[in-house]
């Protein structure tokens, strides 16, 4: 039997608000979506069924629906386009999860937790290789064209991530590029290709862009907050990976900067150990990293501000507003 839907909390009730523009091209999207994973073979029916219940807040899709609906309205080919970026996102939150060790995504277990790290990166392979299957279909060959050298980017950002973990010694500089490529890039490519869809000029296309690239950059950092600060139960992922997992990400940069070297030696030390990220909470870490949090929060409002200096060459109305809100909530998001 199933009772009333749960109470939304107060920031879950905001996004819900912050969508409702396009609360219809959203649940046109999610057909499309739904579509997709549903196979013919027999044989991967099991695995994709999982990844048919796997939803996300669908941000992506939304940028891409707000983005096309301000720069001149909505085709049938921005629902494909929302909807083969939320596929490659999804293919690289499959690989990610794997490469992270984590054990829920989406409040579900993750598919290598169910079937095992073969499956989770052969699926992964699967789902881009649907997307691109799909836009290859489209009117043109732009979205296979952006979206190949944004997942390019994509994986390139999770590769030097990969490659240096363990690394305390991680400059600001290097954590920028790989969380540029990482999330910035697949922003950057739905704001291109939402504004090209909607056929805006090579400024507009150009501002969409680059409001995308800055608003996935502030979105990473965010979450590089979370996995440090986040509620378990709004999140609905494993936290705590990026620690465990030696990743250093801009609280600890900033907070390894603000240590005096006996401290920041102890601190290498459980880094390095991986053990209980708590003892970022307790004494002598924690005043230094609430201020490394709070800088943190500073330099995700200055990117989200210069995102939205860009959409100023967007055309003005309520759509551009409504993204215009929609970026200020990815700076205070808590999920
Ligand atoms: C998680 O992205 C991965 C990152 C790029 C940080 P989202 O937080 O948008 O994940 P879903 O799609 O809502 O699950
Ligand atoms: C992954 O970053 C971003 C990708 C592009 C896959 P994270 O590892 O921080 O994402 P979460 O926290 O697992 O969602
Ligand atoms: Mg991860
Ligand atoms: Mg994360």
């Amino acid at each position: 039997m199933s009772g009333p839907p749960a109470p939304q909390s107060a920031p879950a009730r905001r996004l819900t608000e912050l969508l409702a523009p396009v609360a219809g091209d959203l649940a046109t999207v999610e057909g499309w979506l739904q579509s997709q994973f549903e196979p013919s073979d027999e044989a991967l029916q099991p695995l994709l069924a999982h990844l048919g219940r796997f939803r996300g807040k669908r941000l992506r899709a939304a940028q891409v629906l707000l983005v096309g609906r301000a720069c001149g309205g909505l085709r049938p080919v921005h629902v494909a386009v929302a909807g083969i970026i939320e596929m490659i996102h999804a293919a690289t939150l499959v690989h990610d999860d794997l490469l992270d060790g984590a054990r829920q995504r989406r409040g579900q277990p993750c598919l290598h937790e169910r079937w095992g790290a073969h499956a989770a990166v052969l699926l992964g392979d699967w789902v881009y290789a649907r997307a691109f299957l799909r836009s290859t279909g489209l009117e043109d060959g732009l979205c296979s064209r952006v979206l190949a050298e944004a997942t390019g980017r994509v994986c390139r950002g999770e590769i030097l991530q990969n490659l240096s973990r363990g690394r305390f010694d991680l400059t600001e500089e290097e954590y920028m590029e790989q969380i540029d490529g990482k999330t910035g890039a697949l922003y950057e490519a739905g704001g291109r290709l939402a504004a090209a869809y909607a056929g805006a000029p090579e400024e507009v296309a150009a501002a969409a862009a680059a409001h995308g690239r800055d608003a996935g950059r502030a979105f990473q950092m965010m979450d590089d907050l979370l996995d440090l600060t986040g509620d378990p139960e709004r999140v609905r992922k494993s936290l705590g990976t990026d620690w465990a997992g030696g990743k250093m990400t801009l609280p600890l940069i900033r907070l390894r900067e603000r240590l005096a070297p006996g401290l920041r030696r102890r601190l290498e030390t459980a880094f390095q150990a991986g053990g209980d990220p708590g003892i970022l909470r307790r004494e002598p870490f924690r005043g230094p990293f609430e201020e490394a949090v709070e800088e943190c929060r500073s330099e995700i409002r200055a990117l989200l501000v210069r995102a939205a200096s860009s959409l100023e060459t967007l055309p003005a109305g309520p759509d551009r507003d409504a993204l215009a809100r929609l970026t200020e909530f990815l700076g205070v998001r808590p999920f």
